[in-house]
């Protein structure tokens, strides 16, 4: 059967947008931001994202598109015994993915308790047996986009949900700024701390971040990049990546002015989505249609990463094992399941928790941290020292010294800089 393509590139950078904007954009980055000097924040955050997230990014669709495989099977046409560090990313991501439709679950059931105008509690429908409804709701979801195909499931979910996203972004930042505690918000939010950015651990922050929040190192942009025909790779990348900073920030100018107008702790950290802004919510005016409208986007933005997660494993299947589509994502979706399962029930009554931590917290550590830095590693060094360097420059194109500058960053400093956030997340965990 002839491999899917993305029925145009448009489409293909509306998917992408989908991978990179996600839970990591407008819940995990405003309160990072919050914590680590504000503004000045930016400053290791966008060399990240452009000098070493950006360029790994081109790498892998370059690997896609050169290969026309998916992970797996594109490292074994590299060279045969990197297949295993293929299956070693595809489980990373599978395990990612687990959790991350945990998270996407509680944020569809307060968007459908918003909506109903009875919002819920954090502590009392985590403690329900809700949360494993939502769990599963919101894994159908993906689940259905799958099956759907490339352009039928994946890309169209995006060319709908994706301009939505923006449009819903856009009301809640402009509303956020007519409030009375917009001012303090953003002085919180942005007025940068220069003096932090002499703290490594800022530094490892934004490393961090800036991979998770562009999807990354996890052969999700090798899949994306094998559905795609011809078109300037770093020109598209840099789009999707405006596109990935641009949420972020947003997100923080639409969240913070809310908190202060209702007179709440900013500094609540990953309480700030599900505690502290519901309960700004309940605050201020229109607050039930403001919370409806945020975790709406909120779950447009899970849904779409997760889909593209998704289509790793699936790809996988398809690709280095014969499967039809179909029978591929049912499988994989079971597996997902039961992947999920330990973390879905880590923070109900059950209390699962390993090493004192609900397992919840562990599998972000574990596979969104730890897991994800060593992906990525891997990525850059079977791309960047084992594939051709012609091969490469062919799919980047440029001139000479474009090229020379390109292939230094993927070699060196790419790797380096992911060695660093390795050894600084477990060092700061550890210390
Ligand atoms: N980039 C997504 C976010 O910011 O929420 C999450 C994500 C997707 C992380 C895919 C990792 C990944 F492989």
């Amino acid at each position: 059967m002839e491999r899917e393509q993305w029925s145009s590139t448009p489409g293909f950078i509306l998917a992408s947008i989908g991978s990179a904007v996600g839970i990591g954009n407008i819940w995990r980055f405003p309160y990072i931001v919050g914590e680590n000097g504000g503004g000045a924040f930016l400053v290791p955050y966008l060399i990240t994202v452009f000098l070493f997230g950006l360029p790994l990014m081109v790498l892998e669709l370059a690997i896609g598109r050169s290969t026309g495989n998916s992970v797996v099977s594109a490292f074994r046409s590299i060279q045969q015994r990197f297949a295993a560090a293929g299956l070693f990313i595809v489980a990373v991501v599978s395990l990612i993915l687990g959790y991350y439709i945990v998270i996407a679950g509680w944020v569809l059931a307060y968007a459908f308790f918003f909506t109903l105008g009875r919002p819920v509690e954090f502590g009392a429908f985590t403690g329900s047996y809700l949360p494993l409804i939502f769990f599963l709701l919101s894994g159908l979801a993906v689940y259905v986009t799958v099956r759907s195909g490339v352009r039928e499931g994946i890309e169209r979910l995006s060319q709908y949900l994706i301009p939505a996203l923006f449009a819903i972004l856009l009301f809640l930042v402009v509303f956020s700024l007519t409030e009375p505690g917009a001012a303090e918000g953003i002085e919180f939010y942005l007025s940068p701390d220069f003096s932090r950015l002499a703290d490594p651990g800022v530094w490892i922050a934004a490393f961090g971040q800036a991979f998770f929040s562009l999807s990354v190192g996890m052969g999700i942009m090798i899949a994306f990049g094998s559905y795609l025909g011809k078109g300037p790779l770093f020109r598209n990348a840099t789009i999707i990546a405006v596109a990935d900073i641009l949420v972020a920030v947003l997100a923080g100018l639409a969240i913070f002015p809310l908190v202060f107008t209702a007179g709440l702790d900013p500094a609540a950290g990953v309480n700030l989505a599900f505690i502290t802004l519901p309960a700004a919510f309940m605050e201020i005016q229109y607050g039930m249609l403001l919370g409806a409208l945020f975790f709406v986007m909120l779950f447009a933005a899970a849904l779409t990463s997760a889909v593209s997660m998704l289509e790793v494993p699936v790809a996988t299947l398809m690709d280095s094992y014969g499967y039809p589509r179909k029978r591929a994502t049912l499988l994989v979706f079971a597996a997902i399941l039961l992947l999920g399962l330990p973390p879905a029930l880590s923070y109900t009554a059950l209390n699962l928790e390993v090493f004192g931590m609900p397992f919840l917290d562990l599998a972000d550590y574990a596979f969104g941290t730890i897991g994800l830095i060593v992906a990525g590693l891997i990525v850059s060094v079977v791309g960047g020292w084992f594939m051709s360097r012609t091969r490469i420059c062919t799919e980047i194109g440029g001139c000479e010294w474009q090229q020379r500058a390109y292939m230094a960053l993927i070699r060196y400093a790419v790797p380096a800089v992911l060695v660093i956030t390795l050894i600084g997340s477990l060092f700061l965990v550890a210390g």
